[in-house]
This record gives C-alpha cells, sequence and structure tokens, in this order.
C-alpha cells in the first residue's frame, strides 16, 4: 500500500489505473463501518483508494472539529490489512486555497434534518466530496465507484443528487448500516461516549426497530410511529429530530413500504447521534 499526502502525489499514483476504482472516502478512526466500504471496494474494483481526511469546512463553529479521534498509525495499518492500494491522506493546505468557491447544498433537502441543526454542514461534506473525486477521476479510468454508508443516509442523498445534478463521471454506490451486536450504529463519534452513554445510545437502534414492528403490525400513519419512538426516545436522551422521509428525502405523511427512511438524531450526553433505518 502507498501513502501519500498531496494532491500531487495522488494524480502520478493513479496515472496506471486505467481499468476501475473504487474509492471510499472517510475522516479516520476506522471502524468496521468503513471497512465494510473498503471490502465492497475491493470486491468490485481493480484498485482501491482511501482517503482520510478529517474535513474542516464540515464542522461548525463550535464542534468537534479539534476532538475529532485522529489515528493515522493504526488507521493505515487497517487500511494495509484490507488490501488498499492507495491511501490518501491530505493535509488541509493540500486540499483548500484561499477565497475558494464551495458547493452549496440545494436548499431544501440540504437544510432540513441535519442540514438544519448543523446549517452549513453539507456544503462542506459536497465541496470536499467534488474535490475528492475529482482528483481520483483526474486520469479518467474505465470506471470510477464511490462508497458512502447509508449510515450519513441524508449525505448519501446529497452526493447522490450532486453527482447528477453535475454530469459527474462516477457511480455512487450506497451501503448497508453495520452495527455492533447490541444494534448500535458504528461510528467514529461512538469513541466520545462514556460506558452509560453507550447504555443510552441504544435506545436509537431500539426506537427504530419498534418502529419497525409497528409498520410490521400495519402501523402507516407516522405520526403515530414517531409517537412511540418518542416514548422510547426520551426516556434519556434529548431528541433533535424523528423523520419520516422518502428516497429523495421528502417528508412522508404515511410510510410507503419500499421507499421510507425512518431517522433519528439524538444528543446523548454531549455527543450527538445519528442512526436510521430503510423501510
Ligand atoms: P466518516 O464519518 O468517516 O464516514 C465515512 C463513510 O463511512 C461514510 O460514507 C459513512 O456513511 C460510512 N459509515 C460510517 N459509519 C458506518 C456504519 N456504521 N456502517 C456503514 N457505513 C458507515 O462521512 C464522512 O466521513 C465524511 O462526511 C466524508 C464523506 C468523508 C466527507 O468528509
Amino acid at each position: 500500500m502507498i501513502i501519500v499526502h498531496s494532491v500531487e502525489e495522488l494524480i502520478s499514483h493513479t496515472q496506471n489505473m486505467r481499468d476501475s476504482i473504487g474509492f471510499v472516502p472517510t475522516m479516520g478512526a476506522l471502524h468496521e463501518g468503513h471497512i465494510s466500504l473498503i471490502k465492497r471496494a475491493k470486491e468490485e474494483n481493480s484498485k482501491v483508494v482511501v482517503s482520510i481526511f478529517v474535513n474542516p469546512t464540515q464542522f461548525l463553529e463550535g464542534e468537534d472539529f479539534d476532538a475529532y479521534p485522529r489515528q493515522s498509525l493504526s488507521d493505515s495499518e487497517i487500511c494495509r490489512l484490507a488490501g488498499v492500494d492507495v491511501l490518501f491522506m491530505p493535509t488541509s493546505t493540500s486540499m483548500y486555497g484561499e477565497d475558494e468557491i464551495s458547493i452549496f447544498a440545494p436548499p431544501i433537502r440540504g437544510f432540513i434534518l441535519d442540514g438544519s441543526s448543523r446549517a452549513g454542514h453539507f456544503n462542506g461534506v459536497l465541496t470536499v466530496v467534488m474535490k475528492l473525486l475529482n482528483i481520483i477521476n483526474f486520469h479518467k479510468p474505465q470506471k470510477l465507484r464511490a462508497y458512502f454508508g447509508k449510515k450519513d443516509a441524508q449525505q448519501l442523498a446529497l452526493i447522490t443528487q450532486m453527482v447528477k445534478d453535475y454530469f459527474m463521471s462516477v457511480e455512487i454506490v450506497g451501503c448497508e448500516i453495520v452495527r455492533d451486536k447490541s444494534g448500535l450504529a458504528l461510528s467514529s463519534r461512538n469513541a466520545y461516549l462514556t460506558t452509560q452513554e453507550m447504555q443510552k445510545a441504544l435506545l436509537l437502534s431500539k426506537s427504530l426497530y419498534e418502529a419497525v414492528k409497528l409498520i410490521m403490525q400495519g402501523v402507516l400513519e407516522t405520526k403515530i410511529v414517531s409517537a412511540s419512538m418518542e416514548k422510547i426516545l426520551l426516556e434519556t436522551t434529548k431528541i433533535d429530530y424523528i423523520a419520516f422521509v422518502d428516497r429523495e428525502f421528502k417528508q412522508l405523511q404515511r410510510v410507503e413500504i419500499g421507499n421510507t427512511i425512518i431517522l433519528v438524531a439524538c444528543m446523548v450526553g454531549s455527543t450527538r447521534l445519528i442512526d436510521n433505518i430503510w423501510i
């Protein structure tokens, strides 16, 4: 595995990747969720590139940019063992200049839910993903596939839309959420949780499983399902939102089987956690 730190070096190392490239962008502190994306990229492409970059533009003032876990040594070992060909760990100055053009998230879908609680967050995500995809696509391989988790469902939807809206030559692949045995969706931010908070964090997936149970019993009114999720979550967390949207992120009044995503965001102590389930 080759590790590169600058855009120029990456462009020079992708020069010979003429066939298919699987690209997995991350912010590091890699866990099984990230590894599942890398494995899928490995299965479906002849070369795999992973990026680890704690992107400053997607963190708002007062958020955890400084505290975000950075563990480049163990992360690079994980990538090496997973069979990654090139690991890109750029510096901020390699990725960003001064007074730059940014990508703006769409006014409606980009500024609801996480885009409302974290206004401006998705502008930063879309801008960095656009940059990363353009770098990897520099030599125009036959096929570029980029892998994203359904865990960040709104992010996945917006990136899919950006690629379509900007006629970009890349296939966005959405991957299933990886959970631990107790149902907790893996996240780099779980590292912030105390043992006691870990128990509270379980309520997110518990509330989603309760929703599925009700839906399977034929309860399709989102208000009713939402109320029973609220009951579970309010025990010990502070709810940011419970939402029912279709695959395009339009709000739903009734669950549509095969076209619904149920999302929750909660504060557990001072950590904001998100989770969702695709129905
Ligand atoms: P990060 O949070 O490191 O996540 C990188 C990728 O891993 C994302 O596509 C995310 O959805 C996926 N992922 C995280 N937890 C997962 C889980 N439990 N199961 C499956 N996939 C999971 O998302 C980002 O970084 C950044 O916003 C990024 C896209 C890299 C842009 O900076």
